[in-house]
């Protein structure tokens, strides 16, 4: 149990990645705070993981790119369980467009809720963490954040971003005991691209052909490594951008 006594934050925690992380860290120990948009989905997912794991859990329901209600989850998370150790900034949306028919509003819902809101819920948590003398702080960046794909300007400039973001902060954070790293996944079948493979099978073949490991990623597969940058077998471990990806970024 690398995380029992520990207290994560994990943002977008009603599905998909988030669930998986979140999982992962239920199964190593940890008190869940799962905040989500979806306050009804989410309060289903902590009491699924309460009662499937055994763990406490909480569930806020909260939009990442508001700082005021950041501010209250934090608060709410802080009153709940008095701490926070781990923050997963996981949160996100990838709606495409072509560039030449990107508008300003796409551009900046998707740069909001990608990169604001990790900043947003980065800056409220890691005061707490500060207090504290330390924590973890894991970035969901993307493998779209070293390579562009098609139709995707906004996303990949969000998540380059948020690559960024977590140098910059593991450097300022590291004199305050707090690590700040990302994980960067390939291709995770989630309701997030599940319904652009279903449309186009052979989309999901081509994209498989540049995967080394020849298969879709699950969100469970992104645990272990969460699992590993929130504990302290990853102690010494600060600023870098793991990839999960079955070797896509390799080659
Ligand atoms: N699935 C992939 O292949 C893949 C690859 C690379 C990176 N990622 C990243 O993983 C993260 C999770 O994506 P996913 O694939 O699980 O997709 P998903 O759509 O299943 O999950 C995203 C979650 O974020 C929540 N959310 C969206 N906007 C929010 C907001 N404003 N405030 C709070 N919560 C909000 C959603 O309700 C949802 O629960 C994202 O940051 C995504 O960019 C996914």
């Amino acid at each position: 149990m690398r995380l029992k006594g520990k207290v994560a934050l994990v943002t977008g925690g009603w599905r998909g990645n988030g669930r998986g992380i979140a999982e992962g860290f239920a199964r190593e120990g940890a008190c869940l705070a799962l905040a989500d948009i979806n306050g009804e989905g989410v309060r289903q997912t902590a009491q699924e993981l309460a009662a499937c794991y055994g763990v406490e859990t909480d569930a806020v329901q909260v939009d990442v790119g508001e700082p005021a209600a950041v501010e209250a989850m934090v608060r709410q998370v802080v009153e709940r369980f008095g701490r926070i150790d781990i923050l997963v900034n996981n949160a996100g949306i990838m709606p495409t467009s072509p560039f030449l028919d990107l508008t300003h509003d796409l551009w900046h819902q998707v740069l909001r809720v990608n990169l604001d809101g990790a900043f947003f819920c980065s800056l409220a948590v890691a005061k707490i963490m500060a207090q504290q003398g330390g924590g973890t702080i894991i970035n969901i960046t993307s493998m779209a954040g070293f390579q562009a794909p098609p139709n995707n300007a906004a996303y990949a400039t969000s998540k380059g971003g948020l690559h960024m973001l977590t140098r910059a902060m593991a450097v300022d954070l590291a004199p305050y005991g707090i690590r700040v790293n990302a994980i960067a996944p390939g291709i995770i079948l989630t309701d997030l691209n599940r319904h652009i493979f279903e449309a186009d099978p052979a989309r999901l073949e081509r994209n498989l052909v540049r995967v080394p490991m020849g298969r879709i990623g699950y969100p469970n597969d992104l645990a272990g490594a969460a699992i590993f940058l929130a504990c302290d077998d990853s102690a010494y471990v600060t600023g870098i951008s793991l990839p999960v990806d079955g070797g896509y970024l390799a080659r």
